[in-house]
């Protein structure tokens, strides 16, 4: 079976009411980064922090997967299709998709601060945690977030998925954080990579040869499925 390895960011979500971080409307115009997505930010105020991930927790509550994430669950009829994502939340896994790789943690899991910690599943029924809630250890619970500056555990695997790629799809992502952004350079020789975003992306366009598919996930997903399919 042919290997279709997605990377995917906010814009994947987009469609389904979850905002992106960097548009007009995004969370990083409303929030300061420094103190909602950072080790330090959360040291220094641990119930804002909290209270920041509670929210958007409870948030995945109110939406469902899009077309776009149906589309590529869908895939898997006919191809092998591993997913790697920078999102935090769960549609990919929602929608059927088998094999997703989060790249930047999940909101419905929580772990404690100490190093070796235990991680936690959250559930709908018992969406928050707060300041004094610990593991069994006795150690705070704190998101299992991937917040800037800390490492990306998660990235070796990731580039192992890549370099076995024949066709690489990059759907809703700005491209601008790393390590995410630089698995581009190992997709193969000759390997399509097709992006589906409404907006310009800032990469270098030629250099992967990359075909942009310049719509939403929903219609673009359409469009690369008719191309696949050819
Ligand atoms: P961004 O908000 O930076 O980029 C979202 C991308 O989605 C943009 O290129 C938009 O043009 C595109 N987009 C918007 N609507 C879309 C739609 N309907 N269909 C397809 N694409 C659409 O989000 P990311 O690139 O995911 O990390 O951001 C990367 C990381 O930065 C996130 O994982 C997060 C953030 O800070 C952490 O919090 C650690």
């Amino acid at each position: 079976m042919k290997q279709i390895v997605v990377l995917s960011g906010a814009g994947m979500s987009a469609e389904s009411g979850v905002a992106t971080f960097r548009g007009s409307d995004g969370i990083w115009g409303k929030y300061r980064l420094e103190e909602v997505a950072t080790l330090e930010g959360f040291e220094k105020n641990p119930e804002l922090v909290l209270e920041f991930y509670n929210t958007r927790r409870k948030q995945l509550f109110q939406v469902s997967p899009n077309d776009g994430h149906k589309l590529l669950a869908a895939l898997e009829h006919q191809f092998d299709v591993q997913i790697i994502t920078q999102n935090v939340d769960n549609l990919h896994e929602r929608s059927g998709s088998k094999k997703v790789l989060h790249l930047h943690g999940e909101l419905m899991k929580v772990r404690s601060v100490d190093k070796e910690g235990e991680i936690i599943e959250l559930s709908e029924s018992n969406p928050e945690i707060h300041v004094g809630d610990t593991c069994s250890k006795g150690y705070q619970l704190r998101p299992h977030i991937v917040w800037f500056g800390e490492s990306v555990p998660e990235i070796d695997k990731a580039i192992q998925l890549v370099k076995k790629a024949d066709v690489f799809i990059v759907i809703g992502t700005s491209l601008q954080v790393y390590p995410a952004a630089g698995l581009l350079n190992f997709v193969r020789k000759g390997v399509p990579i097709y992006m589906i975003d409404p907006n310009d992306v800032e990469t270098d366009m030629d250099l992967y040869n990359i075909i942009h598919i310049k719509k939403g996930v929903s219609e673009g997903m359409k469009e690369l499925i008719g191309i696949l399919f050819k």
